[in-house]
């Protein structure tokens, strides 16, 4: 059982590498976390950082693949790595669920969705059709499909992109799961659909009482979404810290570079939106040191050459609290507020 000291899901050291014929791909290096029921955290960062391979990590989906899985993750005091595939599966839809970010390749075309939903009941509750389809009515209703009696009986087609996502998110929650993985759950829908979606993940949340990991590009969603965040880059952790204080003072370059690639999160209207030069790396050969080095323009202001030779370690921020920052920068605070914030946006750094 979880108690006050203990977090309800504590990952430490998770690595996942790859090996390749071209050589070792390590596309989680060292993460750790904690995330307690009812509250959310947002894994941001740019495609291949390793935020989807972390996260199935999580629901055990690198299992049969040639992925070497090291360190632990802790679910209510239980190691995941240590279960058999047996446990794992049981373990699997009702403990754990991930929400995909793409539902209808996820869905099976062939089967209707309401069968699908059943099925997803019944594998984790000995009851007869007449109880699952039930359940799956109440579920696509408390998602709100409407008529869901007869929406029940649909194919994955016939249902909109909205729907369906919503579809997926009654699917995530129908074992009323502890833990709720939303990879990109909300980035192939239209603005509008995107917020009740984010909305409706909200009040089921505080419904269900589940721990929400959130997996996506964009800071937006989550300074809507998240208690915590955790920045990667290049399979490692190099932000992580409570949502708020790492979108009003980020301590990272790369933060800093993706919060000026949405700058209107802080709500300025003048916000100059300033994307991060080059190109993510390759987890094959990463850059040494500090993996962003080649793409930071802030890596003079560091004495020698050490971003280039050593990797920093993950520390405490300036500010205290649980932020904490990978960066050889020795005032990072003082040069977000200065030169950064002007420069993205400036109505809110008039007002500082
Ligand atoms: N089975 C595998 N074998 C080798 N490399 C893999 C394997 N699965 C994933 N990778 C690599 O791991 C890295 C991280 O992938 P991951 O899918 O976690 O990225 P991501 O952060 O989710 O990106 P995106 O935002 O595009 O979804 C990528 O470089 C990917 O090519
Ligand atoms: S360690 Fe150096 S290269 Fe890396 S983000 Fe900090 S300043 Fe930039
Ligand atoms: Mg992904």
């Amino acid at each position: 059982m979880t108690t006050a000291s203990t977090p309800y899901l504590s990952v430490r050291d998770l690595k996942v590498h790859f090996p390749t014929v071209d050589g070792i791909v390590k596309a989680t290096d060292g993460l750790s976390f904690d995330l307690e029921r009812g509250k959310t955290l947002g894994i941001v960062g740019e495609s291949g950082s390793g935020k989807s391979v972390s996260s199935s990590t999580i629901l055990g989906l690198h299992r049969g693949t040639n992925a070497q899985v090291s360190g632990e993750i802790l679910l209510d005091g239980t190691n995941l790595l240590d279960l058999d595939r047996e446990e794992m599966r049981r373990m699997r839809g009702r403990e754990v669920s991930m929400i995909f970010q793409d539902p209808l390749s996820a869905m099976h075309p062939y089967y209707t969705v309401g069968n699908q939903l059943m099925e997803a009941y019944q594998v984790h509750h000995k009851v007869g059709k007449k109880v699952a389809k039930a359940r799956a009515v109440e579920m696509l209703d408390r998602v709100g499909i409407p008529n869901p009696d007869k929406r029940v009986n649909d194919y994955p087609h016939q249902f909109s992109g909205g729907m369906r996502q919503r579809a997926m998110i009654a699917m995530g929650l129908i074992n009323d799961p502890g833990l709720l993985i939303a990879d990109e759950p909300t980035t192939a829908l239209d603005v509008t659909v995107q917020a009740q979606i984010l909305d409706l993940l909200q009040d089921l949340q505080r419904e269900f009482n589940s721990a929400i990991i959130i997996i996506t590009h964009d800071l937006g969603v989550v300074a809507e979404m998240a208690d915590d965040v955790l920045v990667m880059y290049a399979g490692r952790a190099v932000e992580y810290g409570p949502c708020n204080e790492i979108l009003t003072h980020p301590e990272m370059p790369y933060t800093w570079g993706l919060l000026s690639s949405v700058p209107d999160v802080a709500g300025d209207t003048e916000a100059r939106l300033v994307p991060i030069p080059g190109s993510p790396p390759s987890l094959l050969n990463p850059p040494s040191g500090c993996a962003f080095h080649p793409r930071c323009a802030h890596r003079d202001k560091v004495p020698g050459d050490l971003c280039r030779t050593d990797l920093p370690e993950l520390v405490a921020g300036a500010r205290g609290g649980h932020h904490l920052k990978r960066c050889h920068l020795p005032d990072p605070d003082a040069i977000y507020l200065t030169e950064v914030l002007p420069e993205i946006a400036p109505d809110l750094a008039k007002e500082l």
